[in-house]
C-alpha cells in the first residue's frame, strides 16, 4: 500500500512539474527579468561619421581613431565608418543629414554651430581667449555646458569638443600686422554671423563659402584672403595660393562633436557607454597631439617657401585686443552677458 501511495505521489508531482515548465503555464513578459538596457546589444550598429576635412588633421586623426576605439570597446558590435573631406556632406549639410538620420555624427567647427544657435558665436569672438588652455577650460566647463545645453534644444546630443587650434590670416594682397592692414580685403568666412561682422568692422569684405570651395576661390581670386588653422591651411593647400600670411592666433577653431538626440536614446546603454569611453579617450589623445599636429604644420609651412610668414608681437596683439573691444560689448549685449561672465571668470583664473 505504502509503495502505491509513492508511486501515485511522483506521479502527481511529476505532472505538475511538467506543466510548470512549459506544457501549460504562459510565462507572462512580466515573469523573465528583461534588463532593457540589453534590448538590441547583439545587433550590429553602423554609425557614419562625416567630416569635411582632410585625414591628415586633428579632426581628421581624432575621427578615426575614435572608430577603432569603437570596434574595439564593443567588440565589433558598433561599427563607425568615416566619411572626410566632404565626401557626403558640406559642414552645413550636415546639420540636416544628422537630423534625418542620414549621418549618424558629426563634427563641425564651432562656427558652423552658430548657424543653429547664435550663443555659440561667444566662440567667435577674436582674441577672447589668451591660450588654449584657457579654450579647454571653457569646453570643459560651465561655458561648454551652457552650449551644449542650449544646443540640445535644436534635437543635437552633444559628445565631447575637439581642439583644432588657433586661426591665422592669409591673403594676397599684403602682410598683414594691425587690424587696418585688413581694410579693403575680401575674405571668406564660415557662415557665423560674428565672422561675417568682425572683417565688416575691420573694413573688410567676408564671404561665405563651404570649406571645400576654398582652394578654388583663393586660385581663382574670388577673395584676396581667408582665415584656418596651421593644419588646414598646409592640408588643403591655401598656402600654395596666398603670398602672405600672419600667425595671429586671432581665433580658435575647435569642433563639436553632435548626434542625433532621438538616435542616441536608441542605441543600447552598454554601447552608449562604449561610445562615450572612446570619445573621452579621443578627446584626451586630440588634446595631446593638436598643438604639435599644428607645430609640425607650421614648420613645413616655412620650409615650403610658398608664403611669406609674419607672427604678430605680443605687443601687435594687445593693439588688435584693444581694437576690437566695442565689439565684444556689441555680442555681450547679443548673445547675454552670462557666457561672457563666465568667460572673463576663466580669464582671472588662468
Ligand atoms: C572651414 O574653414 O570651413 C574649416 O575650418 C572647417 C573645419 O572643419 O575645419
Amino acid at each position: 500500500m505504502k509503495g502505491l501511495i509513492t508511486t501515485i505521489s511522483f506521479l502527481v508531482l511529476g505532472a505538475f512539474a511538467a506543466i510548470y515548465i512549459g506544457f501549460g503555464f504562459e510565462r507572462s513578459e512580466d515573469d523573465y527579468a528583461i534588463d532593457e538596457e540589453l534590448d538590441g546589444i547583439n545587433e550590429k550598429i553602423v554609425l557614419i561619421f562625416s567630416h569635411v576635412v582632410a585625414e591628415n588633421t586633428p579632426k581628421g586623426l581624432a575621427a578615426s581613431r575614435f572608430a577603432n576605439l569603437v570596434r574595439e570597446k564593443t567588440d565589433g558590435w558598433v561599427e563607425v565608418q568615416v566619411f572626410p573631406n566632404g565626401l557626403l556632406y558640406e559642414a552645413q549639410e550636415e546639420f540636416d543629414a544628422l537630423k534625418e538620420n542620414e549621418v549618424h555624427l558629426i563634427a563641425p567647427a564651432l562656427s558652423e554651430v552658430t548657424v543653429h544657435d547664435p550663443n555659440w558665436m561667444i566662440m567667435d569672438m577674436p582674441y577672447l581667449f589668451k591660450d588654449e588652455a584657457m579654450v579647454r577650460a571653457a569646453f570643459d566647463g560651465e561655458v561648454g555646458e551652457i552650449l551644449f545645453e542650449s544646443l540640445s534644444n535644436q534635437g543635437f546630443h552633444g559628445l565631447t569638443f575637439w581642439d583644432n587650434g588657433f586661426k591665422q590670416f592669409t591673403n594676397n594682397v599684403r602682410p598683414i600686422r594691425k587690424p587696418e592692414d585688413v581694410e579693403n580685403l575680401s575674405m571668406r568666412v564660415m557662415p557665423s554671423e560674428a565672422l561675417i561682422d568682425t572683417y565688416q568692422y575691420l573694413g573688410a569684405s567676408a564671404h561665405v563659402y563651404s570649406f571645400n570651395e576654398v582652394y578654388e576661390i583663393l586660385s581663382g581670386g574670388t577673395v584676396d584672403g581667408t582665415e584656418n588653422t596651421l593644419s588646414n591651411i598646409f592640408s588643403k593647400g591655401f598656402y600654395r595660393q596666398q603670398e602672405y600670411m600672419t600667425v595671429s592666433n586671432h581665433s580658435y577653431l575647435g569642433y563639436a562633436v553632435l548626434m542625433n538626440e532621438s538616435f542616441w536614446d536608441t542605441i543600447p546603454a552598454e554601447h552608449q557607454q562604449s561610445i562615450e569611453e572612446a570619445m573621452k579617450e579621443t578627446t584626451e589623445w586630440l588634446r595631446n597631439h593638436s598643438t604639435q599636429l599644428n607645430k609640425e604644420m607650421l614648420k613645413k609651412l616655412e620650409d615650403s617657401e610658398k608664403i611669406v610668414i609674419h607672427e604678430l608681437t605680443e605687443e601687435e596683439r594687445r593693439a588688435w585686443q584693444e581694437h576690437f573691444a566695442p565689439l565684444y560689448e556689441k555680442y555681450e549685449e547679443q548673445i547675454g552677458n552670462e557666457l561672457f561672465e563666465k568667460v572673463r571668470q576663466l580669464e582671472k583664473a588662468s
